[in-house]
């Protein structure tokens, strides 16, 4: 009998049990010593709520919207590579647990599902995410078939032109589908749930890229297919035109710092994503909530600001909405609860988040959460 999950952490610990060791170490580190990575949440961790009571707290809401669309409450699920490696068929079990939740499911261009599969095996609409590839055809088809799926907001990422280091994936071998190598295999017998899952399924590598794009020939190492394929020469130019193309809502991810933020809101982004990739790319850069608070003063309410990188709890996203985001994104946070439990895991992660948010927003004394402001922290702790 596993014991009650009550948190993060919990889906955390299941999931490094059950997850083939290269796909855990892949979601669960950051770029170098990691020190952005570990930024991410002890930053969190050092803002301060104000709690207020006798307050009447009945009647509470959680629902807002993002880019215009509504969300039960203002967490979205990250795009995150390799989804479907973390459990069987991932990003559709993930989707439906988003769909359910009522928030939004964003699929990444590394998806093993694809866009289609993911489309056919769900009813909500969800988010693409895009990288900007030097084959410029992969992205029209890329945009074209998200647009033929109904996918409601485009995510176009931005960081990741060149990739960051991640010692474990170098040294584990990191590929999709893992290679047979003796290490791999006795590491595997070691997650039984996770074979069986991965026995009952086709799907097993970069669905979105495999049979789609003729001139990828490398995907065996993540590493070699990024420096292959990803354009370092990505610009703003490149957004002006992804965008027409695209001709729908737009988010721009992986801004950090104030500067960029003004570029993000003369892109007519609909909206821009404060992040850090997870602490994935630069090692060293200010952790999101630290780099959000010169973002708002630079941009204002002239665009929607996201964030994400660093969320683990519902205390998390209630501190970036003080700080003006209108809504944020769990990595990480869902991946342990796909690891540990698939479709469930999923759903409990989403429970959670949703539960430590409604209690601890009503603990400042708030009961809608569209209103909540700085007001609620500590002056001097953020
Ligand atoms: C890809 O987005 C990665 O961070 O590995």
């Amino acid at each position: 009998m596993t014991a009650a999950i009550t948190n993060i952490e919990d889906l955390r610990v299941l999931a490094e049990k059950r997850v083939p060791r290269m796909f855990y170490d892949y979601a669960d580190s950051g770029s170098w010593t990691e020190s952005t990575y570990r930024a991410n949440t002890t930053d969190f961790a050092r803002i301060k709520f104000r709690q207020r009571v006798a307050v009447n707290m009945e009647n509470r809401s959680l629902r807002t919207t993002m880019v215009g669309q509504p969300v039960a409450m203002p967490v979205a699920l990250a795009p995150t590579g390799l989804t479907g490696m973390q459990h069987a068929d991932g990003e559709i079990l993930a989707a439906r647990a988003a769909e359910k939740a009522g928030v939004p499911f964003t699929l990444s261009t590394m998806s093993i599902c694809s866009i289609e599969d993911v489309a056919e095996n769900t009813s909500a609409p969800f988010w693409f995410q895009l990288y900007v590839l030097k084959d410029r055809v992969i992205i029209h088809r890329l945009i074209d078939r998200a647009k033929a799926a109904k996918c409601s907001a485009l995510v176009l990422t931005l960081d990741l032109q060149v990739l960051g280091q991640r010692h474990k994936d170098i040294k584990n071998g990191l590929s999709a589908p893992p290679r047979l190598t003796l290490p791999n295999i006795l590491n595997m017998m070691t997650k039984p749930r996770w074979c069986m899952g991965m026995l009952g399924t086709k799907r097993r590598h970069f669905g979105n890229i495999v049979g789609h794009a003729e001139s990828v020939t490398d995907m065996s190492s993540l590493s070699s297919w990024t420096a292959q394929q990803f354009d370092p020469a990505l610009s703003w130019d490149d957004v002006q035109w992804i965008k027409e193309k695209w001709g729908g809502k737009l988010i721009v991810k992986g801004i950090i710092d104030a500067e960029d933020a003004r570029l993000a809101v003369q892109s007519g982004a609909d909206a821009l994503i404060v992040s850090n990739h997870g602490g994935r790319q630069l090692d060293g850069a200010q952790s999101s909530i630290e780099a959000l608070p010169a973002i708002m003063d630079a941009v204002g309410d002239s665009i929607e600001v996201h964030l994400d990188s660093g969320i683990r709890s519902g205390q998390d996203v209630l501190k970036a909405l003080a700080l003006g985001a209108k809504g944020t994104y769990i990595g990480r946070a869902f991946l342990y609860g796909l690891g540990a439990m698939g479709e469930a895991g999923v759903s409990k992660a989403l429970e959670i988040i949703q539960r430590e948010l409604d209690i601890s927003m009503a603990f400042c004394g708030h009961t809608d959460i569209r209103k909540v402001d700085r007001s609620i922290l500590v002056p001097g702790t953020y």
